[in-house]
């Protein structure tokens, strides 16, 4: 099926790189007008630009998602370039070496990863709800991790941002099931962008339990798609693992 989206204004948070921007351009493939939103703006530009050259339609937003004002302006972006949002995906965010057990956490990195995977899921969220309780419904997708849905060691602090976002998720969903507002979670294991094919280690404990192989970003952003469009609409409060049989494992 094409153009699973058209007539829709997608944004994407941290699309300038990784899974979001494979969402980026899969959402665009399939009608979808495109919000790219990231921290850095050069990342924004040349996702757009792939994406135009790919023949999709997109816009580029600098901002910060664990910033208010700057959310704000991502939103009103979207609003002013297209009228309209009806699709909110909360993919901004990660973790970093940094990262620990409770006791040897750099501690800053615990509040940077709260402020940026949590607290700018719950921003974004916040200031789009409003344009998509007008429009009279609404997809939300927020980007959890493997790491909130079974126990690992070594990396404290965005296991629990990313559990905290599996439960706005389900809260956020009973809220706004009313207003016809979707609000669903994906949770991978290990997924090979740049960034963590660079990092990863073999013996990874989510590495080694996913018996189909790691995934790739545009596996994400094929379950992000049918969480974004209509397929999906009997869907609210789900929290999807994407994860190779990791889980059952
Ligand atoms: N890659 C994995 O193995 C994996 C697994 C599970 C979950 N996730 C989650 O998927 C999401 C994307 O991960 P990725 O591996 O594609 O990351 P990535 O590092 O490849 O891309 C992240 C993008 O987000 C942007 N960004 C960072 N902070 C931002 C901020 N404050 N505001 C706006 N943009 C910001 C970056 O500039 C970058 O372009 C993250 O939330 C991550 O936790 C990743």
């Amino acid at each position: 099926m094409t153009n699973q989206l058209a007539g829709m204004t997608a944004l994407i948070t941290g699309a300038g790189d990784g899974i979001g921007l494979a969402s980026a351009q899969l959402f665009a493939a399939h009608g979808a007008h495109v919000m790219v939103a990231d921290i850095v703006e050069e990342r924004a530009n040349k996702a757009v630009e792939v994406i135009k050259s790919e023949g999709g339609q997109a816009t580029p937003v600098q901002g910060d998602v664990s910033d208010e004002p700057s959310v704000q302006a991502m939103m009103d972006k979207a609003i002013s370039a297209t009228g309209r949002l009806d699709i909110l995906f909360n993919n901004a965010g990660g973790g970093s070496g940094r990262d620990g057990s409770v006791v040897d956490l750099d501690l800053d990195e615990f509040w940077r990863t709260i402020r940026v995977d949590l607290f700018g899921t719950l921003l974004c969220c916040r200031n789009a709800i409003p344009h998509m309780q007008r429009a009279g419904c609404g997809s939300i997708i927020n980007i959890s991790s493997l790491r909130a849905l079974i126990g690992t060691a070594g990396a404290d602090a965005y296991t629990a941002s990313k559990g905290g976002v599996l439960s706005l998720t389900r809260a956020m969903a009973m809220q706004w099931a009313g207003d016809n507002i979707r609000v669903n979670a994906m949770a991978p294991g290990v997924v090979l962008t740049e960034r963590v094919a660079a990092l990863i280690k073999p013996d990874n404990p989510i590495y080694q339990k996913m018996l189909l192989g790691p995934c790739k970003p545009q596996d994400v952003a094929e379950l992000a798609l049918y969480l974004a469009s209509p397929a999906s609409k009997r869907m609210t409060g789900t929290i999807l693992p994407l994860d190779a049989g990791a889980t059952s494992y």
